[in-house]
């Protein structure tokens, strides 16, 4: 097969790639290592900030985010007795959409057969071949072939997560990568039950992290970091609960609506960067390319701003023949991940309890909530972050 762009993994970045490059008429086809069902069934983030819902606009895919998102004015953070309002919409003027990352997913999975992008699932053994020059090419198997199969095209777009071989086809001297890795895990339990509070609560208590969050008015999302030594087994749903109900804080757990978890979890947290996101003719979007810790809920986010300039930077080059926008992603498309990363990791520092950190540390953090809860400098930043940098 022979095609402009070939796009290897076909989650949130690979899928919104394939869409925004086929209605600007560029070639290109999605190579998806699992099933649709495996793909939707990763319970993954939940805030999207404005690129993500102005990219799903761009495409005519929005009715379903728009009625069933909700639209959040605000959140809170919670240093284990009182709430903390960053009031985005009078701070910043501006808010952030809760709908699930598998709805995002699925919105672009169901639009691909009627318009034509072509996405192949269960594509076994992708590699990627001659990457530093203009010729580059992939081959992959379906399940029964005895052959590979070829693409041959102009450029490929790793879209294939932290995991995927996309980065991996990049020497080792053409690039860096920068990594931290947390001495904890983010535990999550997805349940049918009312939320809590109607606006997200990010909680640091004596006890640690927990995070309440929903996908809409009858389903709740929390989350509690653990050791990363902990298994999800050792967290019955009972005692999940009761943990969640003491680090959310009375007011919070006095509102905590238990059930059985549909889904529950341990997700490992880090902050990786590899740059730069461009080698030869291959270009690095989303998880492939950086990795935040989710609180700030900027990964999929990220994604989705990286999608943004390599779509316009492939699109000028195929119908502008344009080759520097190209050569200026990975440097536009860093410059954003860079801040967003920041974020995420100062975030992180101050709603965690770390092993390590000792009285000092804690009573750091203490203080920085006492400063953000008076100052609404302080409470801007966070608002303007939150909602998402301009791209
Ligand atoms: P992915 O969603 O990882 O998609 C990559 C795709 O490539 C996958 O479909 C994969 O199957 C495919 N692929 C991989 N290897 C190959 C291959 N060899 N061949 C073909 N295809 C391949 N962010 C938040 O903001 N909040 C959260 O709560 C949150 N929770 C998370 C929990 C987990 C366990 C993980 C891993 C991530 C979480 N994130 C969260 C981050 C967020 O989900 C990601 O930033 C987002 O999914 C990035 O999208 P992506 O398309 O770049 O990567
Ligand atoms: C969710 C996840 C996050 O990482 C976050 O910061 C906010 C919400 C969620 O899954 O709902």
């Amino acid at each position: 097969m022979k095609t402009q762009v070939c796009i290897i993994g076909g989650g949130p970045a690979g899928l919104l790639l394939g869409h925004l490059l086929h209605a600007e008429g560029v070639e290109c086809v999605v190579l998806e290592q699992r099933t649709p069902d495996y793909v939707l069934s990763r319970i993954r983030a939940g805030v999207l900030e404005n690129i993500t819902v102005s990219l799903m606009e761009r495409l005519g895919l929005d009715a379903r985010l728009k009625a069933e998102g909700m639209p959040h004015d605000g959140f809170n953070l919670a240093d284990g007795e009182r709430l903390i309002r960053i009031d985005m919409a009078d701070l910043v003027g501006d808010h952030v959409w809760v709908y699930g990352q598998t709805e995002i997913t699925k919105d672009l999975m169901d639009a691909a057969p009627e318009r034509g992008l072509q996405v192949i699932y269960e594509a076994e053994g992708v590699a990627l071949h001659d990457v530093a020059g203009d010729a580059p090419y992939v081959t992959y198997r379906l399940p029964g072939d005895e052959d590979d199969r070829r693409v041959d095209c102009r450029f490929i777009a790793g879209c294939d997560g932290f995991h995927g071989p996309s980065r991996k086809a990049i020497p080792a001297s053409a690039g860096t990568p920068y990594e931290l890795v947390y001495p904890f895990g983010w535990l999550g339990i997805l349940a049918d039950v009312p939320p809590c509070n109607h606006e997200l609560i990010y909680a640091n208590h004596e006890r640690g992290f927990a995070l309440a969050s929903m996908r809409s008015a009858t389903r709740s999302r929390y989350y509690i970091d653990v050791p990363l030594t902990d298994r999800v087994e050792e967290w019955s749903d009972d005692r999940l609960w009761d943990e969640l109900a003491i680090r959310l804080g009375p007011e919070a757990a006095a509102n905590i609506t238990r059930g059985p978890a549909i889904e529950k979890s341990i997700a490992p947290l880090r902050s990786f960067v590899f740059a730069p996101m461009r080698y030869g003719s291959l270009i690095l979007c989303g998880d492939a390319a950086h990795i935040v810790p989710p609180t700030g809920a900027k990964g999929l986010n990220l994604a989705a701003s990286d999608v943004h300039y390599a779509s316009e930077a492939l699109i000028r080059f195929f119908k502008a023949a344009d080759n520097d926008a190209v050569a200026t992603y990975s440097d536009k498309a860093l410059a954003r991940v860079w801040k967003s990363e920041r974020f995420s990791w100062s975030l992180t520092k101050l709603m965690h309890r770390f092993p390590e950190g000792g009285a000092f540390e804690r009573a750091m953090q203490v203080a920085e909530l006492d400063y953000i809860a008076n100052s609404r400098a302080a409470q801007t930043t966070i608002a303007e972050n939150y909602v998402g940098l301009p791209v």
